[in-house]
């Protein structure tokens, strides 16, 4: 192993990671947060020192991480945390990675309430807690109440707590509302699941590593935004607003939900690349 640089074994790295179902960009990404994070170094010092000479112990850290990967585990689970809006989250089998895509959520919520203080929010399937943490560090004091169904993701979020030292966030098991209490909150947040148990993305190999509950919901995907639209309206205030994260083709239906159930302001949100993904509405009656 003597004499292995970076730039060796980022080649290596990609080598590897070419025998999974990776696409290139996802192989570039990968490789790098390999090696930043085993290296304890920057992108751009990667790029500045292709020459260096990487530590026999590390290489081997590295060779160990890929055994791993090519198994199709994630890296999250390889590293234990994962990155959302900025900031590194604990995660496990038990929660979901968190995606990108949930990030939309986090800007819609700041491009209209972050200069608004005290706000009752509750972020329904909350998983390793990504949203309802990122609002309280992100938001003005506000009242923040999170749940999920899972206990061990629960346990989970406790770790992300501590991590960011948050101690005024309450955490509840619950199906959906059937624990909840509180009936004044002025937002509910939700990214639940929402995958049909057909869709051919459940067969990618590095799915099955994620908990099936939090991804796969009956009726095409769509019985549990239902029955949280249909929930929801009882624990809001007066003109509460509700944010739910669905897939690129439900806008259409979940916004038929929202005017089965009374709902106004529907509005469904486009990601960056132009999908529909967040659907919100508030509740005036
Ligand atoms: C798609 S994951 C989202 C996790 C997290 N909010 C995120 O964005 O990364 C859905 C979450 O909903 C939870 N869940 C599934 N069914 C539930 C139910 N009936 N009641 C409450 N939570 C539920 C799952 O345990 C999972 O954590």
């Amino acid at each position: 192993m003597n004499g292995i640089t970076i730039g060796d074994i980022q080649k290596k790295i990609s080598n590897s990671l070419k025998k999974i179902d990776l696409t290139d960009r996802e192989i570039q990404i990968e490789r790098n947060l390999i090696i930043e994070n085993t290296l304890s170094i920057s992108l751009k010092e990667i790029l500045l020192n292709q020459d260096k000479k990487i530590p026999n112990n590390q290489v081997r850290k590295i060779y160990g991480i890929l055994k791993r990967r090519i198994q199709h585990e994630p890296l999250a689970h390889i590293f234990g945390e994962w990155s959302f809006y900025g900031r590194s989250f604990y995660v496990n089998k038990h929660t979901l990675i968190p995606r990108p895509d949930t990030e939309l959520i986090i800007d819609i919520v700041l491009n209209s309430y972050k200069n608004q203080k005290g706000l009752k929010i509750l972020d329904l399937g909350t998983g390793s807690g990504v949203i309802g943490i990122t609002l309280a560090l992100e938001m003005i004091e506000p009242d923040i109440t999170i749940s999920d169904i899972c206990p061990d993701a629960l346990k989970v979020v406790s770790q992300n707590l501590q991590r960011f030292n948050i101690k005024n966030i309450k955490s509840i098991q619950s199906n959906w509302f059937q624990n909840i209490i509180q009936k004044d909150f002025d937002l509910i947040i939700s990214n639940p699941p929402y995958i049909d148990a057909n869709d051919i993305h459940l067969t990618n190999p590095s799915i099955i590593y994620e908990p099936k509950k939090a991804l796969v919901s009956k009726k095409k995907g769509l019985d549990d935004i239902a029955v949280i639209i249909n929930q929801s309206k009882k624990y809001l205030k007066k003109e509460g607003q509700i944010i739910i994260e669905h897939g690129f083709d439900q806008a259409n239906q979940i916004q038929k939900f929202f005017l089965r159930e009374q709902y106004d302001n529907i509005f469904s949100h486009q990601d960056i690349n132009g999908k529909l993904r967040c659907t919100s509405a508030a509740y005036n009656n």
